[in-house]
């Protein structure tokens, strides 16, 4: 395959890592079919004129930085890190981590100062330097490329700045979070200059559409015409439900979009308020 054929989008998905098989499965869904094994690192896009480039999500903000690669998807911490001047179209719900200072369990904690003068080991020494730079206070960063939290119990690091996302790589190793620097997620990025480009957007909408499916189903149910507005109430949906009128006198049927996370509860009110055939779908895909 050329990769120079710049009648395609390059498009920089992580290859290694956690947020490798979610952004795979995100684009699947949005319609993008490709083969990603686990040593391409790159693959013809077989429904779109996109070719893949499986790199490592630190690197994929240099990438489009550098205008190499047109799209990305990376942390939106690793964005801020690397200084990128690039487009941040969408963030995509996953991958969501916080950027922590964290102490050995047993350090006394007298406010950020207590760190003034010490070893502070970081695989984020530009956000890590930042903070501490804000914070007024002088600490000395050690630059690292993963493992992090064994550095205070080698004693190379008095405390640790990194990623937070269950708090299990804390806790295995002794450490508890001292402050927070941040929260991010995984983000679709572009070269600055496409932000508004047909093909970009393109690639947006379509995910856009994956990313409102997965958070909402959709609701079916039938109410007595003079329980309408108080069923509206209850559901009054994304933009408004759709009414249509029943075969059986005085009776309507809704159709209406609800979060995931309220489903539930909706349908008691519903039940509750008389509403029969209470019935909820997935939702694949959507364009509103
Ligand atoms: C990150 C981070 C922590 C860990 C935190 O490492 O550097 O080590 O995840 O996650 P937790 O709170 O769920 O334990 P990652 O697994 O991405 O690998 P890395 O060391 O190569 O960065």
């Amino acid at each position: 395959m050329n990769l120079s054929d710049n009648s395609k989008l390059r498009f920089a998905v992580p290859g290694k890592g956690r947020l490798r098989e979610p952004s795979i499965e995100m684009l699947r869904k949005a319609g993008y079919s490709f083969r990603a094994s686990g040593r391409n690192l790159y693959a013809t896009c077989t429904s779109a004129d996109i070719v893949f480039i499986f790199v490592r999500a630190d690197d994929i903000p240099v990438l489009v930085h550098q205008g190499v690669v047109d799209l990305g998807i990376t942390g939106s911490d690793l964005v801020i890190e690397r200084r990128a001047d690039v487009a941040s179209i969408l963030p995509l719900g996953f991958g969501r981590c916080r950027l922590c200072v964290a102490v050995r369990n047993s350090f006394e904690d007298n406010g950020l100062e207590s760190l003034e003068g010490k070893n502070i080991a970081t695989s984020f020494p530009v956000m890590t330097g930042d903070y501490f730079a804000a914070q007024g206070v002088d600490v000395n960063c050690i630059e690292m490329n993963g493992s992090v939290e064994i550095m205070v119990g080698l004693s190379l690091a008095d405390a640790i700045v990194d990623i937070v996302e269950t708090g299990d790589s804390l806790r295995d190793n002794d450490l508890r979070v001292f402050s927070d620097i941040g929260r991010y997620e995984a983000t679709l990025i572009s070269r600055a200059s496409l932000a508004e480009d047909p093909r970009v957007l393109q690639v947006k909408r379509r995910i856009q559409g994956i990313l409102v499916a997965s958070q909402y189903s959709m609701l079916e149910y039938n109410i007595r015409e003079n329980l309408l507005k108080q069923a509206e109430a209850i559901t009054p949906g994304f933009e408004s439900p759709t009414v249509s009128r029943l075969d059986q006198e005085n009776w309507l049927a809704v159709k209406v979009m609800v979060r995931k996370n309220e489903v539930v509860q909706v349908m008691d009110g519903l039940e509750k308020l008389g509403a029969t055939a209470i019935l909820e779908t997935e939702i694949l895909n959507c364009r509103l």
